[in-house]
């Protein structure tokens, strides 16, 4: 939807005209617009008479019909359709509007969110479910920083909990070196444990007692556990570069290690902490199950450093908003924390919202590192390397480009194309990866837009923009229209994609606003234009090129210098 302030006048015209004509009394928020999918319908149209033919005692296609009559504006055409009233812009004022949406300048909004996001574990490959966190974390919180918020990103690494224990007591039992391990070597051993505690319940008790002694400062247990937390470091840095991503704090859950006792006696003394069965809970009633603060055996989990870290960020940053990108596998963990949160008397649960995404999924199911079936993003990445350089290979550009070159370009393609199959899906869908979509250059994909995008660019390295004054005559044909109309929408997809937590709504726009302008650079000459449209064209393809630039920035979809 488009947010101009123009939409606000017009409304503010159609409820005069509704009072002088039935003397019917509106709000503002009751008139809402619409884009016609049919163009011919017009640019803006609103359902206003059937809201209020009731109230007035006529029909909808009557009172559209008075409101039509009634309404004159030089910038657009009022016409009324079986009730709809519709309104089609001149030119000019289309091309003006457009003009407003490049300033990209927003004001400063004062408040702050943080945003949790990625949170690998460590001892393990990056997974694909933390690629996804990653990746749609980054975008909202690029979404949240470009409308004015300012935004704090948290990497909430899992380097602390049982299943360390559980790591540690295997390569003990199985007289491992730490030295000599890799990361796939710390992933097997652990997919191994859960293979042999299914015999053996025994080996349970061995995991728990090394984690306590974890959790105790034992100088073997930490020095195994550092060793592991180091290696993966290095490797996630990795990934992040490659990704092209950076995020603000990196805090884990073992920082949380010293937090967590202030926090445990606040929820006893407010007695929200309960004794149960020798452990320590919050009950929630007949909301849902219980949370769990303290084992029996007095060793934490995951819940209560979580609690832990929402106190240390009310603390440290006092936001307004808290953002969770994390799997939907955690909605319970998540819902437990925020009321925990509320009932604590900390912050109330509506400033908090978990961006709940769903799986990536293989045939057989749900991906599990236990079962020993996970999805590694190397292979993901490998993959969409080995395709991305075959499209190089198919281009004409890549003959004159170095080995250094090809090689960033093929880089970018393939990471542009993994992160927009990700972020095109409504976050809370599960996502199957099919690779002749993901690497498409004809249809909706990461390749596709960046090579409109390059289009837009090499049209316009050709040529110089002269300012277009405001006299000159702005004649547009159905293609050029489509691309201003597409343009101006982009505010209100920000607006909306920040709302709702939704980069896949900006995702759908940049593939819509590639393919309204490849329609019309296809159709219509650019540079070779008679020179009274010239330059309406140049600041067409300009004005693409920005916006589009811009939602491939906020989406992190990197841009390769050719393709
Ligand atoms: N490391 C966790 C996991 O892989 C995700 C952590 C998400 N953030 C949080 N504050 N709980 O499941």
């Amino acid at each position: 939807m488009m947010k101009h302030m123009f939409e606000k006048s017009l409304k503010e015209n159609l409820r005069t005209v509704l009072c002088d004509l039935f003397n019917a009394k509106i709000n503002l928020e009751e008139i809402e617009f619409e884009i016609p999918t049919d163009p011919s319908h017009g640019d803006l149209c609103t359902n206003i008479a059937f809201r209020i033919a009731g109230k007035v005692k006529k029909s909808p296609v009557e009172v559209a019909e008075k409101i039509a009559e009634r309404i004159s504006e030089d910038s657009f055409e009022v016409k009324s359709l079986n009730g709809f009233v519709n309104f089609r812009f001149t030119d000019k004022f289309l091309f003006n509007l457009s003009k407003d949406t490049l300033a990209f300048e927003r004001e400063r909004l004062g408040k702050r969110v943080v945003v949790d996001y990625s949170a690998p574990n460590i001892a393990k490959p990056f997974g694909i479910g933390h690629l996804r966190s990653t990746i749609i974390g980054q975008a909202i919180y690029n979404l949240y920083q470009f409308e004015g918020w300012e935004t704090v990103g948290v990497n909430h690494l899992g380097d602390w909990g049982t299943q360390y224990g559980k790591l540690i007591f295997q390569i003990k039992r199985k007289n491992k070196n730490i030295k000599d391990l890799s990361i796939g070597d710390l992933e097997n051993l652990y997919v191994e444990f859960h293979k042999e505690a299914k015999d053996d319940p025994g080996l349970e008790e061995g995991a728990r007692i090394w984690f306590k002694k974890l959790e105790d400062g034992d100088g073997e247990a930490v020095s195994i556990w550092e060793s592991c937390v180091k290696k993966s470091i290095k490797q996630f840095e990795e990934t992040y570069s490659l990704l092209d991503v950076e995020i603000d704090y990196c805090m884990g859950e073992s920082f949380y290690q010293d937090k967590m006792k202030m926090v445990l006696e606040e929820a006893k003394g407010k007695e929200i902490a309960k004794e149960s069965k020798g452990a320590l809970i919050v009950d929630f009633g007949n909301e849902m199950p219980p949370a769990m603060l303290l084992k029996s055996d007095g060793s934490t989990t995951y819940f209560t450093r979580d609690l832990a870290t929402v106190r240390y960020r009310i603390d440290r940053w006092n936001p307004d908003l808290f953002i969770y990108e994390i799997g939907a596998d955690q909605k319970l963990h998540m819902r437990q924390l925020f009321k925990t949160v509320e009932m604590l008397g900390w912050k109330k649960s509506e400033e908090f919202f978990h961006v709940a995404h769903g799986m990536y999924r293989l045939k057989e199911g749900k991906m599990s590192t236990r079962k020993g079936r996970t999805i590694h993003l190397e292979y993901v990445l490998n993959e969409a390397m080995r395709r991305a350089e075959e499209i190089m290979m198919q281009s004409e550009t890549v003959k004159d480009m170095t080995e250094k070159q090809k090689k960033e370009a093929i880089k970018k393609i393939a990471v542009g194309a993994v992160k927009y199959a990700d972020l095109k899906n409504h976050y809370s869908r599960d996502i199957v990866f099919d690779w002749e979509k993901v690497m498409n250059l004809r249809g909706d994909s990461g390749p596709y837009l960046q090579y409109s995008l390059l289009r837009a660019r090499s049209v316009l390295n050709k040529c110089k923009q002269e300012p277009i004054s405001e006299e000159s005559t702005i004649k547009l044909n159905s293609e050029e229209r489509a691309v201003l109309k597409k343009l101006i929408e982009f505010d209100g997809v920000i607006e909306s994609a920040v709302r709702n937590f939704t980069p896949s709504s900006l995702a759908g726009f940049a593939f819509e606003l590639a393919k309204d302008f490849n329609a019309f650079y296809s159709s219509h000459p650019i540079l070779k234009a008679p020179s009274e449209i010239k330059n309406q064209r140049i600041f067409i393809t300009e004005a693409t090129h920005k916006v589009l630039n811009k939602s491939l920035d906020l989406l992190g979809i990197p841009i390769p210098e050719r393709m």
